[in-house]
């Protein structure tokens, strides 16, 4: 367009943004026209209220396969063959399926697995093979449970995950709870207590979303615990510049993986991420 001459005189006319207003309405008018539609689908199907769920597009996991294999250092084929892996997971499926089925929460829960995000959790825990994974804010207990799936196939390593809220969890049910320590308490009281001082942490998901100081508080509670290699993730980091401020601080680096959902009109949230300090020339 921009080599077409007519438009290139339009462009410079004073009366550019009068002239281009039909094309610009076209623009807007197609892009609210297909978010309708996508909203129209979502209410008719999804019973889901909150904690929206929802898989990623293609190309979202070629570049979710690509954020992971830089996070941890690995081959991106070997990270592509883990995505695959949590997708092709039936038994993580059918017990994931079976505890959303008999939840009391279970009239506003599709009864269909997506994992959105959580797919790179479970390359990420595959890839790095951590002894020791905390997270804070379990939820119902999803991401725990992929990564739990993911502890159970590197056969070895234990997960400690903490939810202020006492429904919280209920997804973590035999055979993912062997490897799950969970437990009901706010996730500052649960960093400086016994449950995260068996091990150094190797990989920390900090998932309370609480708020931009709550974060702040929760990755300096953790600084000490970290062992030297660790990853730290954190899902607001679309939200707050914690994560990216406190790597800085700490000499390390940061990146983060923007979700784009499948056919939903959320816009999805991420994983912003924080490893250790790459050689720079
Ligand atoms: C986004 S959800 C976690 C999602 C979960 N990790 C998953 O994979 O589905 C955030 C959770 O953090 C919990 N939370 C909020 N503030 C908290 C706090 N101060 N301490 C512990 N948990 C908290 C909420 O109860 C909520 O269940």
């Amino acid at each position: 367009m921009q080599h077409n001459p007519l438009t290139r005189r339009i462009a410079a006319s004073p009366l550019a943004p009068l002239a281009t207003f039909p094309i610009r309405l076209a623009d807007v008018t197609r892009h609210n026209a297909q978010s309708v539609k996508k909203s129209a689908a979502w209410l008719v199907r999804s019973r889901e209220h909150v904690h929206y769920t929802y898989d990623l597009e293609p190309h979202n996991l070629e570049h979710l396969a690509w954020f992971v294999a830089t996070v941890t250092g690995s081959r991106v084929d070997a990270v592509r063959g883990y995505l695959a892996e949590a997708q092709e997971d039936a038994e993580l499926r059918r017990v994931l399926g079976a505890g959303l089925a008999r939840s009391d929460r279970r009239a506003t829960t599709d009864p269909v697995i997506r994992y959105g995000r959580r797919i790179g959790w479970y390359a990420m825990v595959r890839a790095l093979k951590p002894r020791f994974v905390v997270e804070t804010g379990t939820n119902r207990g999803m991401g725990s449970v992929v990564i739990a799936a993911a502890l159970l196939r590197n056969g070895t390593g234990r997960l400690a995950t903490a939810d202020i809220d006492d429904r919280s969890g209920e997804l973590i049910i035999p055979p993912y709870d062997k490897v799950v320590d969970h437990v009901v308490s706010d996730s500052l009281e649960f960093l400086a207590g016994p449950a995260v001082r068996q091990d150094p942490i190797d990989l920390l998901f900090a998932d309370t979303g609480h708020t931009a100081e709550h974060e702040r508080a929760e990755l300096a509670a953790a600084t000490p615990l970290l062992s030297p290699g660790a990853v730290v993730l954190a899902t607001k980091a679309y939200c707050w510049p914690e994560l990216s401020r406190w790597a800085e601080e700490q000499g390390r680096e940061f990146l983060f993986f923007n979700e784009q959902p499948r056919d939903h009109w959320y816009p999805g949230v991420g994983i912003g991420a924080s490893f250790p300090a790459l050689v720079r020339a």
